[in-house]
C-alpha cells in the first residue's frame, strides 16, 4: 500500500499480472491508478512480450509475485532477468512481492533485485514462520522511495507492535529447511493426487495450487465444494478476470489434506 502510494498518481497505470493477489489491483485503485491487467493463463507464466506491449508511457510500476499467489507459479530466472531489464530500460518501478520466496521446491528463488537494484521488494514473516495474524512485513530498496513510505508509515500505522518485532527477530535464527521440505510432500500429495481429476500446472512454489474447475463455473463449483463437501477453497474471480480455476491451501495437517483429496475426487463426478 505504502509503496503504491508513494509511486503512483491518480491517472498512472499500474500492471499486475492476472491472476494475481487480491490486494493488488485493489490498492493500485486506492492510489487512484488504472490497473492494466497482463493474462497468465494457462501455465501462469509472465510473458515478457506481452508485458513489454502492456506497457505505455503512463505505466509507473509493475507489480511481480514469484512464487504466486493463488497459483504457486515460480518465475524462471531468465523471466525474472528479462522482467527485471525491461523495467530498467523503460523507466518504470518494479515491485517485487517475495512473501514466499522460501517456499521454492525445485529451482532457488531468484528475485528481479539482482538484476535491476531500482527494485523495491516487499517481504514478510507471515508465510516462512507461519505467523499470518501477525502481519509484520518489511520492504528494501532504493532509498529515496523508502524514505517517502516511511513518512506514510508514521502517519499511518506508525509501526508493527514492538513485541511481535522481537519475536520477528528471533525467528530469523530458525533453520526453516525442514519445513519447507514438508510443504513440497505436501504440494506432491495434492498435485499427485489430483491431477487425474482435475487440469493442474504443477506448482513449483508458495503453498497453493490453481486449479481448474472440474464443470461449471468456478463459483458454482466453489459453492457445491464449501456446502456439501466441507472444503474451504476459494474461486478464481476473487484473484482473476476469468471464473474459471479454484485456489487450494495446503498449508494443512496431512490428515486434513488426505481427507481434502478424497472429497475432492467425489467433487469432480458431482456435477
Ligand atoms: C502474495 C502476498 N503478499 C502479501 C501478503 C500479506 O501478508 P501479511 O499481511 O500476512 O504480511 C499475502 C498474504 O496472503 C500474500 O499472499
Amino acid at each position: 500500500m505504502l509503496a503504491l502510494l508513494v509511486l503512483v498518481n491518480p491517472g498512472d497505470e499500474v500492471i499486475v499480472f492476472d491472476p494475481c493477489f487480491v490486494m493488488y489491483d485493489a490498492l493500485a485503485g486506492v492510489a487512484g491508478a488504472k490497473v492494466v491487467y497482463v493474462d497468465t493463463y494457462p501455465d501462469f507464466q509472465v510473458d515478457l512480450d506481452k508485458v513489454a506491449a502492456a506497457m505505455t508511457p503512463r505505466t509507473k510500476v509493475v507489480v511481480f509475485n514469484s512464487p504466486s499467489n493463488p497459483t504457486g507459479a515460480v518465475a524462471s530466472r531468465q523471466t525474472v532477468r528479462g522482467l527485471a531489464e525491461l523495467a530498467a530500460e523503460r523507466d518504470i518501478a518494479l515491485i517485487s512481492d517475495e512473501i514466499y520466496r522460501e517456499f521454492c521446491y525445485d529451482e532457488p528463488f531468484v528475485s528481479p533485485a539482482e538484476f535491476n537494484p531500482h527494485t523495491l521488494v516487499v517481504d514478510g514473516f507471515s508465510k516462512t514462520y507461519g505467523m499470518p495474524g501477525w502481519r509484520v512485513g518489511f520492504a528494501h530498496g532504493p532509498r529515496a522511495v523508502i524514505q517517502e513510505m516511511v513518512k506514510l508509515q508514521q502517519y499511518s500505522f506508525v509501526c508493527a507492535p514492538h513485541p511481535f518485532q522481537w519475536a520477528c527477530a528471533d525467528a530469523l535464527d530458525i533453520d526453516v529447511r525442514p519445513h519447507i521440505a514438508a510443504y513440497r510432500c505436501k504440494r506432491d500429495m495434492v498435485v499427485d493426487a489430483l491431477a487425474g481429476d482435475y487440469e493442474i500446472v504443477r506448482p513449483g512454489g508458495a503453498f497453493y495450487v490453481f486449479a481448474k474447475a472440474a464443470w461449471g463455473t468456478a463459483t458454482e463449483f466453489v459453492e457445491k465444494a464449501i456446502t456439501k463437501y466441507e472444503l474451504l477453497i476459494i474461486p478464481g474471480d476473487v484473484f482473476s478476470r476469468r471464473d474459471t480455476h479454484f485456489r487450494i491451501s495446503y498449508a494443512a495437517d496431512n490428515a486434513v489434506i488426505e481427507r481434502g483429496i478424497e472429497a475432492f475426487k467425489r467433487l469432480a463426478r458431482d456435477r
